[in-house]
């Protein structure tokens, strides 16, 4: 076998577009920007809108913002401190309404160089846990330089993601952290000239999910995990997992390992998820396809980007079902992509997949309960030119909170209805992009609503039966999130350079900006505020950016922002502000990745604060807002993505100094780690 532990050929080294790392591009994504978007459907809905308009448009927003900004919105901060309570002296912009039990005062933006997390004045942050640290009992110390995979199958997985707080008493003393392990950087993790077997078998457990119980001695403290409490639990490729819906038992889900299609080895790419009123956990699989070799040829594979190049971490030599082009094993791909749920309260319960969800590059799923008791999640496809999801469930959920054994013991989403959006413009000369939209359905009551699929077809083969309706092409759907507090939903749309080139869509009033770099995050109203209801009307809520410069707009709002590009993750604080953290703003707009506030109501709409930035090479992930306890979280993920076991780019949390020694238990390289930042 290769030592993937050397930095390989990135292909996308050069091309990145301004949006990431090209070792992001590789590690997370399979260099899925160096070759085509798979969807090359020419089904544009939208005939292309004028560009007069949104030429007039984008002008009449940049001198609008432009105008109105007081700050030199671009500055670098200057150098944070290390460690805890070194708050940052602001960005200059404060602004909370006064019944804001999470006031700050935005931070300056923050320098690419800056290996901290910076936070505002009178806020400090401490480390939850971090990869490696060990959670099943009997699990040893993180010790990196001999990491294997029995090790790693009882400690905290790599690249935390999406990422949950669920408190479990009334005392707010007790918890469980449940977080998301989305994949590996295996040029930082190992050694060089670790044997590759080893390797491969250690980042199989580095993958998945992590279920952690958390103390503290009372509300407003920092939180200190436990190791080996009872309900700690990791989810790896080697779990196994129950398939449920309409497609489990198919022909299309059946390999020489699971002859029945109801049983899948394992989780991966888990990138974004979301909390049920029941106490579940869902989580997305996410670039699935880059860990297969496939044929390449055929549309069923090609639509999802599955290749017979794109498998660099060569995991077939280790175990077969990872080559698809092998006998027994076609099908093996077609049981990742999906939605999984698992119940945290229960670590001997068997997670699910479910496949009336739709199986695509799910960024994550987000439930809201409708008024007449269906649930209703949104689901993003996050790839360039891709479709944003809803479902309905079939049955209604009898009551509120508690484990999904009270229903049964079958999830609320194991049946129900798929449909996906597309979004009508009502022209610019209203100055905004706005209009009205549709949920086009793929599956009705059992049935297939996509003539030439069946149902198992249009579950299995989601983008394909989606392509034949013709939906809105959306510039890379993240997060999708139902604000509890308006009955919104919020799209995160994280970039897409593509937009405009040759042979690919244009600017559509939904999607306005060509060689979209920045992002834009979508609101939509559902008609008489009816999640189930079959239509919807939409706005632009944020066209991000920095504002100094052409097309931005922010809600309406015309004060000074914080600088905002490639919104990811989002939540909502418990009075219904949005929380939004990036993935690419050291590229975008060269600045650190960050958290951000933007109330969605009232006179301060649109008006963006930063929160927090994470340290060198991070994106920001999972923000999780406890305001009323004083308290954010967040998943730092990827920092130092750029280095080398060697030469490292970054050390945060451990903050081993460069030819320092490591006490034991920490590493003098970077660890994604879950962050807590409290009041002071
Ligand atoms: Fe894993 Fe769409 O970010
Ligand atoms: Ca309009
Ligand atoms: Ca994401």
């Amino acid at each position: 076998m290769t030592d993937t532990t050397s930095r390989p050929l990135l292909p996308m080294a050069g091309l990145t577009h301004g949006n990431r790392s090209p070792v992001t591009c590789h590690l997370r994504c399979g260099d899925a920007c160096s070759v085509a978007a798979p969807n090359t459907t020419d089904t544009t809905y939208f005939r292309d809108v004028a560009a007069q308009a949104l030429r007039r448009r984008t002008v009449v927003g940049a001198s609008l913002t432009a105008a109105a900004l007081g700050v030199a919105s671009t500055a670098p901060a200057a150098a944070t401190g290390r460690g805890h309570g070194h708050g940052h002296p602001g960005g200059g912009h404060g602004g909370h309404t006064p019944r804001d039990p999470l006031a700050f005062t935005a931070i300056a933006p923050v320098a690419t160089t800056v290996d901290d997390v910076t936070v505002p004045t009178g806020y400090e942050w401490d480390p939850i846990i971090r990869w490696g640290d060990p959670i099943l009992r009997g699990a040893p110390r993180f010790d990196a330089a001999a990491q294997s995979p029995e090790a790693q199958a009882g400690q905290f997985g790599y690249n935390n993601d999406y990422l949950d707080i669920i408190e479990t008493n009334r005392a707010g003393t007790r918890a469980l952290l449940v977080c998301n392990h989305e994949y590996t950087n295996e040029a930082i993790m190992f050694p060089p000239g670790t044997d590759p077997e080893t390797l491969v078998r250690t980042v199989w457990a580095a993958h998945g999910m992590s279920v952690v119980e958390l103390r503290r001695r009372r509300r407003g403290d920092t939180w200190q995990y436990v190791p080996g409490a009872r309900l700690n639990r990791r989810i790896t490729l080697d779990t196994p997992f129950a398939v449920d819906g309409p497609a489990a038992g198919s022909d299309l889900l059946k390999t020489a390992e699971d002859p029945t299609g109801t049983r899948v080895r394992g989780t991966m790419n888990n990138c974004s998820g979301g909390t049920t009123p029941w106490g579940t956990v869902l989580s997305g699989e996410e670039n699935f396809n880059q860990y297969f070799k496939a044929t390449g040829t055929d549309p069923r594979e090609t639509r999802y980007g599955l290749s017979s190049t794109q498998d660099a971490r060569n995991w077939r030599a280790v175990d077969p079902r990872w080559d698809a082009t092998t006998e027994g094993f076609r099908n093996e791909p077609n049981r990742f992509g999906w939605v999984v749920e698992i119940d945290p309260s229960d670590p001997r319960s068997t997670p699910v997949k479910h496949t009336a969800m739709g199986r695509f590059k799910h960024e994550g799923a987000n439930v809201i309960v409708n008024r007449d008791g269906h649930v209703v999640a949104y689901m993003g496809d996050d790839e360039r030119f891709d479709y944003l999801y809803r479902f309905v469930s079939r049955d209604r959920l009898q009551g509120r909170g508690g484990s999904w054994k009270r229903h049964g013991n079958r999830s609320p989403l194991a049946d129900g209805d798929l449909s996906v959006a597309r979004f009508t413009g009502d022209g610019l000369e209203d100055g905004v992009s706005d209009g009205t939209g549709e949920w086009i359905p793929l599956t009705k009551n059992g049935q297939s609503m996509v003539p030439g699929f069946t149902l198992e077809e249009v579950l299995v083969y989601t983008r394909l039966a989606a392509d034949a309706v013709m939906p809105t092409k959306m510039d890379r759907p993240e997060d999708v999130q139902p604000s509890l507090h308006n009955g919104r939903i919020y799209v995160a749309c994280t970039n897409n350079t593509d937009r405009g080139k040759v042979g690919k869509e244009g600017p559509t009033e939904p999607n306005p900006r060509a060689a979209n770099k920045d992002g834009h995050i979508v609101e939509i109203t559902p008609t008489g505020g009816d999640h189930t209801s079959g239509t919807f009307a939409w706005d632009l809520f944020l066209i991000c950016g920095d504002a100094a410069s052409a097309g931005t707009y922010f809600g309406g709002w015309t004060g000074p922002v914080s600088p905002i590009s490639c919104p990811d993750n989002v939540a909502f604080d418990s009075v219904g502000n949005l929380w939004i953290s990036t993935d690419g703003q050291p590229s975008s707009i060269k600045l650190s990745d960050g958290l951000f506030k933007v109330p969605v109501e009232g006179p301060e709409r649109g008006h963006v604060q930063q929160f927090l930035a994470v340290p060198s090479g991070a994106e920001t992930c999972g923000p999780v807002v406890h305001d009323r306890d004083g308290s954010v979280f967040v998943a730092v993920q990827h920092p130092g993505e750029d280095g080398t076991w060697d030469a490292p780019q970054s050390r945060f949390p451990d903050f081993v100094p460069a030819g320092g020694t490591a006490l034991p238990g920490q590493f003098a390289g970077p660890r994604p780690t879950v962050v807590q930042v409290t009041r002071r």
